[in-house]
């Protein structure tokens, strides 16, 4: 809302956020004098631009408007299931993210009544409830009430955003579990999932809590509980600018990110370290919780999940404490064994993933301590978390994760040496030598990018295959597995990680005359028990026709003979190899992707933030 073109300003604020949903976009423009227009088209927003022009973008003028990119979850990814959603007069519009888990219900009570719905979405649901409260009863009239009195019977999570053809003063917007934030600018107020919508406009940013209700206006903002009762709100001032979210010259965010590697660590990793002793400053973990932890549980999704496996190689090496690993989706619902001496590690780039909130909320209700590691200030798992370490990676916008992977590692270390500094099972002078060989990744992983030239081409040779394998033991397993997910996410090809023992226990079956085989290497001199069986591992699968691609540390001579590909990455110690040997896995995918075609940052079906079970 404010002084702008709102049609121009609320695409902009989409093509930035697409990539958090991209199967349709929509806006709803209100004219400021009793009209309400409406566009949505099925696919990516270009699709609804060319829609836009079709019917005139005059059509859609006003200066208060709103928008959606969706990810489909109830009804398929067409032009009738795309938001905004309207009521009955056709006068309300909402666009909502989340999924209405009693819609059902909610549903067969509007068609009880004879409403008939458009869509076959949860969504439209609220826009019929609310237009229903706001033309009858104690709420009518008053579309803020409206929307409050319907938010108490929704169940699920949710981020409505509503607007009304006869309130062209106001926007009204709430929240539960899916994110919402507001923007205050000069005579303009915005609102959106995430501040790179707005940030061209203003960097001061609200955030809204859990179960909260918005109103904004051109000149502020309300803020209350679902009951209507203020309550006080945390301002903050966003620290990136613009530049940070565009692709800076590159063909496309993911590359870009990719070389921004070396800067996200050395972000993640800046102040950690004072006065010889590692600091987790924006933890409220006092040292003796650390060493009351008998257990730690690492829980994440997708790529954060990997990060989560890499660090128990050295959580456990570091502090003699046994940890598990597991994702999000599955912790919640077995029943893990957790109390208060349990530290459970919540890794969440975006700190919105569904799967994630609800392994979090679990935990505490179990009385386990939860330290959240996030990218995202402000986020859910942090708020709901007992502490929280950010990964300062900066806003990452290619869907497959790449940077915020390697902060992730980076920050799980910090909190391996904070145990093992709190515990004791390290002198001070060895926290400080891991430190420091931390602190000299950046430099390495910089190295590392010299290899984009020779991946690229690579990429193009193998861009045919049908499947590719990776294989790698110890930290080279999570490794192996996160080369194969980058590659099902962005090449849609068939892709296994394995642990290069386990390949005689069955996979072997799977090599044929010419399967590329990725295999990530232990260092020679680090771990020689390793990297022998794998050189015996590469034999194998070389003897039976595989065609080898093998990423190994430079100079390692012994490993030539069995390389059908070489891809040298620098000696690094060997818990921090996966900083090294993962961006190469990286660059593949992304460019096995492109020589196929495909949109590198927008891989088909997939979002970014996943804010559903
Ligand atoms: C989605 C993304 C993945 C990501 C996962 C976890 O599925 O497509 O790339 O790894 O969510 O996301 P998070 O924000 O919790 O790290």
């Amino acid at each position: 809302m404010g002084h702008r073109p709102a049609l121009d300003v609320v695409l902009e604020g989409l093509r930035r956020l697409e990539y958090r949903g991209y199967d349709s976009a929509g806006v709803a423009v209100l004219d400021g004098a009793g009209g309400l227009a409406v566009e949505r088209k099925a696919g990516r927003l270009a699709n609804l631009e060319a829609r836009l022009d079709e019917v005139g973008r005059d059509h859609v003028s006003g200066t208060t408007g709103m928008g959606h990119t969706r990810w489909a979850t109830h009804g398929a990814p067409i032009d009738r299931n795309s938001h905004p959603h309207r009521d009955a007069t056709g006068r309300l519009a909402v666009v909502h993210n989340g999924i209405i888990e009693n819609f059902a219900l909610l549903r067969a009570e509007l068609e009880a009544e004879g409403v008939e719905l458009a869509s076959d979405t949860d969504s439209e649901t609220a826009a019929h409830l609310i237009a229903r409260a706001y033309a009858a009863g104690d709420t009518a009239g008053d579309l803020p009430a409206s929307v409050r009195l319907v938010c108490r019977r929704l169940e699920g999570a949710f981020t409505l955003v509503v607007t009304h053809a006869d309130q062209a003063d106001k926007v009204v917007a709430a929240r539960r579990s899916s994110p919402l934030v507001v923007g205050v600018g000069e005579g303009e107020t915005f609102l959106a999932s995430d501040v790179a919508a707005f940030i061209e406009f203003t960097r001061n940013a609200v955030e809204l809590g859990q179960d909260q209700c918005v109103v904004i206006t051109r000149e502020g903002y309300e803020v209350t509980d679902f009951l209507g009762e203020p309550v006080a709100t945390k301002a903050f001032e966003v620290n990136w600018d613009l530049s940070a979210a565009e692709k800076g010259g590159h063909d496309y965010f993911m590359l870009k990110e990719i070389e921004e590697q070396p800067e996200a660590l050395a972000n993640t990793l800046r102040g950690h370290f004072v006065d010889g002793r590692i600091v987790l400053d924006e933890q409220r973990l006092a040292d003796q919780d650390l060493r009351d932890v008998d257990k730690v549980f690492v829980v994440a999704c997708g790529t954060a999940f990997h990060s989560g496996l890499v660090a128990k190689y050295a959580i456990e090496h570091w502090t003699r404490l046994p940890v598990e690993c597991e994702l999000a989706s599955e912790f919640r619902y077995r029943d893990p064994v957790l109390d208060r001496d349990t530290l459970v590690v919540a890794i969440s780039q975006s700190g919105e993933t569904a799967d994630t909130l609800e392994a979090v909320r679990h935990a505490r209700e179990q009385k386990a301590r939860v330290l959240a590691i996030c990218n995202t200030n402000g986020a859910q798992i942090p708020r709901e978390s007992d502490a929280v370490l950010y990964t300062h990676a900066g806003p990452e916008i290619g869907v497959a994760a790449t940077k915020t992977f390697l902060a992730q590692i980076a920050a799980n270390y910090l909190v391996g040496l904070a145990l093992a500094q709190a515990r004791g099972t390290k002198y001070p002078d060895e926290v400080a030598r891991e430190f420091h060989e931390l602190e000299a990744m950046p430099d390495a992983v910089r190295h590392t990018l010299g290899v984009v030239p020779q991946v690229r081409e690579l990429a193009r040779e193998l861009a045919d295959s049908k499947a590719i394998l990776f294989l790698g033991r110890h930290v080279g397993f999570p490794v192996a597995l996160e080369g194969a997910l980058k590659l099902k996410e962005l090449a849609y090809m068939h892709a296994e990680g394995f642990a290069a023992g386990e390949l005689k226990h069955g996979p072997i079956a799977l090599i044929e005359q010419g399967l590329p085989v990725v295999i990530a290497m232990p260092s020679p001199k680090g771990r020689a028990v390793l990297h022998a069986k794998l050189l015996s591992n590469i034999n194998e699968i070389q003897a039976r026709g595989a065609r080898t691609i093998v990423i190994a540390e430079e100079g390692d001579d012994t490993v030539k003979p069995f390389a059908d590909h070489l891809i040298e990455v620098p000696a690094v110690p060997t818990l921090l190899q996966p900083l090294v040997s993962s961006v190469p896995l990286q660059v593949l995918a992304a460019e096995i992707a492109r020589s196929r075609g495909y949109d590198v940052d927008k891989p088909r079906n997939l979002a970014k933030s996943v804010t559903v079970e």
